[in-house]
């Protein structure tokens, strides 16, 4: 499953060079007989190593381990999960086929509970098959799924850009910008949501520099978001989570960016846990708030934010960090990877 086809030096220079959409945080290499390649996240920012996932096991095991992570990243992943998992299946029966899809699904699913765009887009997959249900031919299902995932897969691209070019207004020049975890090419198959906003500002010639939170406990900010920044020459300056506050009093920070797992229907948006804080911290300094966020992170089915399930991780990654106790032996501790922030300290959407 674990390849790194270049190592150190080489290959840091190689990717510094390109464009954030040229971050390939997961890409389909190969044809229908291929695999979905990934760059393993837990390793960054140390090493560039990839993973070669051949099987729907190794992508919902990558996904668990938060090898790779961030919603629209998650999303396209999973559909290419359930195509590995149908595509050596034999079965020309539907009722049997299905069956066995389903399993996968529900697996897959459960890997992370708060990124809705897991759901959508198994969701788009089980469209696909069940299309074929009155007329089932089992290699036309299996190319179809294939079809749709890398359908998915480019559509997410396509969706970045637009982010980018939307939000790139936001910015003005001078702007210190504040963003908390990785939204961005790290966090999708494109460029990222509200960093790509941030993307497409540098293009256009503004001139601006970015905080990014370290986002305890697994430090999403200071590996992923520093490091994708840092190799796309974008100033950035990295902070403690409860710093904020502090710069936001010194007028610090003109403008928030972030980006999202699960949007209700009112505008209630669930994203990595510190968001709220920030979004609660900018209202009391009248600083500008905008999440960032494709159209398959919005769920029109929920009322509201109550209704969606927060994920609980190990505590052990709060009482340790990289596997080294930060606590004393047995220290009880509560892990939220995500909080809620209502509607009402959101700005806009981008
Ligand atoms: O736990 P993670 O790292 O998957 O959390 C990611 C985030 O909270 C991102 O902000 C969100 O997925 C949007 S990514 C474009």
């Amino acid at each position: 499953m674990v390849t790194s086809p270049r190592r150190g030096k080489d290959r840091t220079r190689l990717i510094a060079c390109l464009y954030p959409m040229q971050i390939q945080t997961i890409d389909w290499l190969g044809n229908e007989k291929g695999y979905l390649k990934l760059i393993d996240q837990t390793k960054l920012p140390r090493q560039i190593k990839y993973l070669k996932c051949r099987s729907w096991q190794d992508v919902a095991e990558s996904i668990k381990q938060m090898r790779l992570r961030g919603a629209p990243a998650i999303g396209v992943a999973a559909a290419f999960a359930l195509y590995l998992g149908i595509r050596n299946l034999k079965t020309t029966n539907y009722p049997n086929f299905y069956k066995k899809f389903s399993v996968i699904s529900h697996a897959l699913l459960s890997t992370r509970p708060t990124a809705v765009n897991l759901q959508w887009a198994l969701n788009r997959i089980d469209a696909i098959i069940r299309s074929y249900q009155r007329d089932f031919n089992l290699s036309r299902v299996i190319k179809a799924s294939f079809q749709e995932a890398m359908k998915i897969l480019q559509e997410d691209r396509e969706i970045c850009l637009q982010i980018g070019l939307n939000g790139a207004k936001l910015i003005k020049n001078n702007y210190n910008i504040l963003t908390h975890c990785n939204a961005g090419a790290l966090a999708t198959a494109g460029g990222g949501t509200a960093l790509s906003i941030i993307y497409q500002a540098k293009k256009q010639g503004k001139k601006f520099s970015v905080f990014a939170t370290e986002t305890r406990p697994l430090l999403q900010g200071s590996r992923l978001t520093v490091w994708e920044l840092k190799m796309n020459k974008i100033p950035v300056t990295l902070i403690c989570d409860n710093m904020a506050g502090f710069l936001m009093s010194r007028k610090q920070i003109d403008l928030v960016l972030v980006g999202a797992d699960h949007i209700a229907r009112n505008g209630d948006t669930a994203n990595k846990i510190g968001t709220y804080t920030l979004a609660v911290l900018a209202r009391e300094h009248k600083i500008p708030f905008y999440v960032a966020a494709p159209l398959s992170t919005f769920d029109y089915k929920i009322r509201n934010g109550s209704q969606i399930t927060i994920e609980f991780r190990n505590p052990e990654e709060i009482t340790h960090i990289q596997g080294r106790p930060i606590a004393p032996l047995n220290t009880k501790a509560t892990n939220p990877a995500f909080d809620i922030t209502p509607h009402k300290y959101i700005s806009g959407f981008v």
